[in-house]
């Protein structure tokens, strides 16, 4: 396994649209087995492809508490087929808008279908946590990122104290 580059806002290929995985094979199993130690290494509950630079409809979550064993799950070409009316608001960050979190609304329980990590077909509904965690998800594979919800001046604030960060740290 293999600790992957996770790429930062502003970098443009944040907002490309990721492609759907033709067949759930050995090299994808071998790219979700990197991008699942990425998250874990960084640390965050909650990976794309396209954070680490690869445009396909692939996310990696685990949503388990510190003190519980690790419960990856994996999401390929996942779709959601149906939302709640009901919302529910979290306090969300992401892996490439380090250090910045805000309060995103997004529908409290979904649908969603999805090809496992061997390939199987599934179709669930999700609530809680795991379900605004898998929305983030989905939105990366559309090219949304979390701070694309908040108004503009917030937004371009966060992106270039994000920059700032980068361009002032020494990564050894
Ligand atoms: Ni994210």
């Amino acid at each position: 396994m293999a600790i992957l580059d996770i790429i930062n806002v502003p970098d443009p290929l944040l907002k490309t649209v990721s492609d759907p995985v033709d067949e759930v094979d050995d090299q994808l199993r071998r790219f979700m087995d990197d991008m699942l130690e990425t998250m874990y290494a960084a640390p965050g509950i909650g990976l794309a492809a396209i954070q680490v630079g690869v445009a396909k409809r692939v996310i990696v979550l685990d949503i388990s508490a510190e003190d519980e064993e690790n419960t990856p799950v994996y999401f390929v070409n996942p779709e959601i087929t149906w939302e709640s009316e009901e919302m529910s608001v979290f306090n969300e960050g992401c892996l490439s808008v380090p250090e910045h979190y805000a309060d995103v609304e997004r529908p409290a329980s979904v649908k969603i279908k999805y090809l496992d990590y061997h390939g199987k077909a599934h179709e669930e509904k999700l609530d809680g946590l795991l379900a605004t965690c898998v929305q983030h998800e989905i939105d990366h594979l559309d090219g949304i990122v979390f701070i694309d919800y908040l108004s503009r001046l917030k937004r371009m604030m966060i992106i270039k104290k994000v920059q700032k960060a980068t361009k002032d740290s020494v990564v050894l």
